[in-house]
């Protein structure tokens, strides 16, 4: 495999979509080939499965929302992730199966061992290159929580209960010991966030940072 795949994950609001963005846009202005997407998505037919996946009004039961989360990915991996990592692009995507591990093994307390060999098969067994995941401490996940749900209202996955919410946080801090996985505080400002994720991805594909430096001052 030729391309380089990073996956940002954490829990909702934790800033993983924006990550994504100013990471792929930094990454095009080193002149690399980029495919940002994100999970559930990143096809048509996986697009169609994130929006009955985040209904409100559907009743999805644990067993069933797993099969549609790996249904999604399957799709993905094929059409869009493998093929753009065999032609030499560097893929960001915004979730990945680290996500399923904490919602449907941990949150929705499916066996995590089921979940982690569905998505071994859902992905044909690839891996990230490295995978970052955005930890928020409670008190600033709930206060944004509390805003974003006020200015959007919130989507099915969002109207879980708060011990969904709390073990899906949990699974994430023990998710995020594993090799290979790179914790990072998210709460922090945007750009103090970017610099650090610029500064392990440029270290890992021999990248110069450029220009937005980290509040520590540190080249
Ligand atoms: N470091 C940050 N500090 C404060 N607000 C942030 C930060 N990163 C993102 N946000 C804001 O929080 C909200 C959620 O960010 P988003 O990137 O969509 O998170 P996610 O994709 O993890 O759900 C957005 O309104 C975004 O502008
Ligand atoms: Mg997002």
């Amino acid at each position: 495999m030729k391309g380089f795949f990073i996956v940002l994950e954490g829990p909702d609001r934790s800033g993983k979509s924006t990550q994504a963005k100013l990471l792929a846009q930094w990454l095009r202005s080193r002149r690399r080939k980029v495919l940002l997407t994100r999970e559930p998505g990143g096809t048509r037919l996986s697009e169609k499965l994130r929006e009955i996946l985040l209904d409100p009004k559907e009743q999805i039961e644990p067993l069933t929302e797993l099969f549609l989360y790996e249904t999604s990915r399957a799709k993905h991996t094929l059409s869009i992730i493998l093929p753009a990592l065999a032609s030499g692009k560097v893929v960001v995507s915004d979730r990945f199966t680290m996500s399923t591990t904490a919602y449907q093994g941990y949150g929705r307390r499916l066996p995590v061992a089921t979940v982690e060999t569905l998505n071994k098969i859902a992905t044909c067994g690839i891996a990230p290159d490295l995978t970052v995941v955005l930890r928020v401490p409670g008190r600033i996940f709930e206060e944004r929580e509390r805003l974003a749900q006020k200015l959007f209202g919130a989507d099915r996955m969002e109207r879980e209960s708060a011990g969904f919410r709390r073990r899906v946080n949990g699974a994430y801090k023990v998710l995020a010991a594993r090799p290979g996985v790179v914790s990072i505080d998210a709460a922090r400002g945007i750009e103090e966030i970017h610099a650090e994720i610029k500064s392990l991805v440029a270290a890992r594909l021999g990248l110069k940072e450029g220009r937005a430096r980290a509040a520590s001052g540190k080249g």
